[in-house]
């Protein structure tokens, strides 16, 4: 899944992998998983991530290579980044004997998103992703206890550099996907449940 910061990634990969039992690889949670545990490589990416700033390809290619080995069937949520890292999916997956049914793209405009993730949190507990109004954190007791948290990097300056990245090295990875003939756009503009809709109608098409 390709898509700006904010766009719905994650959003949507836990409601697809919910449905479909696909096994959802975020390489952000890798990071902060790895900030979290305070490794030696936790404290390497630690102000990548902060800043908004890219991991280092050959670090990130490594921590996500081994999740591609252990499912059948997976969502890919923030890797590829760059034309470098799909080169570098492409090579694992030809290793693997495997290949992409699609990449899909979450549009929706930059202003949007910074109101959208400034509004986001994130349960510690479950790791499910909310927003203060769109999607509110569920209160009391219930099935998700929280506590619901702001990730580091959604603060103004962090957001700013994270989408000038995407403009700069992802968004052109629209055009490797286009010439492999798997790209399908999905408007992300819409309410969370209808994006969900419209991506599964188009991984359905894409697996006719
Ligand atoms: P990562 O965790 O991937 O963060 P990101 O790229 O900044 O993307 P986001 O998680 O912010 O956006 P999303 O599209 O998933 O939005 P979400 O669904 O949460 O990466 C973090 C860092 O790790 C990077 O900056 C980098 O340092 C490092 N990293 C990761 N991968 C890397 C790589 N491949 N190479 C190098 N470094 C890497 O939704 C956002 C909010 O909007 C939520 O509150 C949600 O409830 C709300 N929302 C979602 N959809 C809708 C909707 N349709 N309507 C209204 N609200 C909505």
């Amino acid at each position: 899944m390709l898509g700006p910061q904010g766009a719905g990634k994650g959003t949507q990969a836990q409601r697809i992998s919910r449905e479909t039992g696909a096994k959802h690889i975020a390489t952000g949670d890798l990071v902060r998983a790895e900030i979290k545990s305070g490794s030696e490589l936790g404290e390497a990416v630690k102000d990548y991530n902060n800043r908004g700033e890219l991991v280092p390809d050959e670090i990130i290619i490594e921590m996500t290579k081994p999740h591609l080995e252990k499912h059948d069937a997976w969502l890919l949520d923030g890797f590829p980044r760059n034309e470098a890292q799909a080169r570098a999916l492409d090579e694992a997956l030809e290793e693997l004997g495997l290949e992409l049914d699609a990449a899909v793209v979450l549009e929706a405009p930059d202003k949007e998103l910074v109101e959208r993730l400034s509004g986001r949190r994130t349960s510690e507990a479950t790791g499910k992703i909310y927003h203060v109004e769109h999607d509110p954190p569920p209160e009391g007791d219930g099935e998700d206890p929280g506590p619901f948290i702001q990730r580091e990097d959604d603060r103004e300056e962090s957001i700013r550099r994270r989408l000038e990245i995407y403009h700069e090295h992802t968004k052109p990875l629209k055009d490797y996907y286009v010439e492999k003939d798997i790209l399908v756009t999905v408007d992300a503009t819409q309410a969370i449940p209808e994006v969900t809709k419209d991506v599964m109608a188009a991984l359905e098409r894409k697996d006719a």
